[in-house]
């Protein structure tokens, strides 16, 4: 009797600016499929991390490119669907949101050596069991061959609402202004770099988050992957 077909490996990449609710969506999502979820945006806020406990000047990107090749970094998918970030084995998953390494983790990661030293560790972990990522590049530069690609976006008001309420819940006091003041330097240094910019993949399925909420965000995503495998398109 043959055997039965073994269910394929999946990749499946959600980019998008910061503050559209990707990283939500994709562990909800990975959950869901019992992928692994790669929060591809935690392992350059580590980095970051890093620069500033060392007192690294963020214009020296070579000093970067060799921090980043003597760091570890590892992400682990709890059971109830968080993960956790630990920068040479110390958990830094709460450290790594605050507000002085958003502003200053796109300059870290617009260093070409960075990036470089980075896809290739994505790539890695993206090698070995279907998972779903979030980041920037995913559907662009680290898997470019991804089986289904999700570019989510959402107004940036909103977005600012959504980071805003986040921070607070983790007990942040910060304020709407600076809120979007961030998004906004982020995006623009995101998406204007040379290396790997901020860019919605020509085959991605755009999505606007505007109007809808996280579990109907999920469910489109999911009803997207299950007709391109009922297909036979992934
Ligand atoms: O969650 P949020 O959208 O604020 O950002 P994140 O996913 O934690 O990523 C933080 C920063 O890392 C981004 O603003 C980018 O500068 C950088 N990043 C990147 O360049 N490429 C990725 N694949 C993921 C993140």
């Amino acid at each position: 009797m043959p055997l039965p077909a073994k269910p394929k490996k999946l990749i499946i990449a959600i980019d998008g600016p910061a503050g559209a609710g990707k990283s939500t969506v994709a562990k909800l999502l990975a959950l869901q499929m019992k992928f692994l979820y790669i929060d591809t945006g935690a392992m350059y806020r580590a980095l970051t991390l890093k620069a500033i406990r060392k007192g690294i000047n963020f214009s020296q990107g070579r000093q970067l490119t060799g921090l980043a090749k003597k760091t570890r970094i590892d992400l682990e998918n709890k059971p109830d669907g968080t993960i956790r970030v630990l920068l040479d084995r110390e958990d830094v998953s709460l450290d790594i949101r605050k507000p002085n390494i958003s502003k200053f983790v796109s300059d870290t990661a617009k260093v070409p050596g960075v990036r470089k030293e980075m896809l290739m560790r994505q790539r890695e972990l993206g090698s070995k069991v279907s998972c779903v990522l979030d980041g920037r590049d995913i559907g662009t530069a680290v898997f470019p061959d991804a089986d289904k690609k999700f570019f989510l976006d959402a107004d940036l008001k909103e977005r600012v609402r959504r980071r805003h309420k986040e921070l607070k819940e983790n007990g942040q006091d910060v304020s709407l202004e600076d809120v979007q003041k961030d998004l906004c330097n982020r995006d623009t240094i995101d998406s204007s770099r040379k290396c790997a910019p901020l860019k919605q993949a020509k085959d991605a399925i755009y999505i606007d988050t505007t109007k809808m909420t996280i579990e109907g965000t999920v469910k489109v995503l999911l009803e997207h992957i299950k007709l391109s495998t009922q297909r036979g398109a992934v």
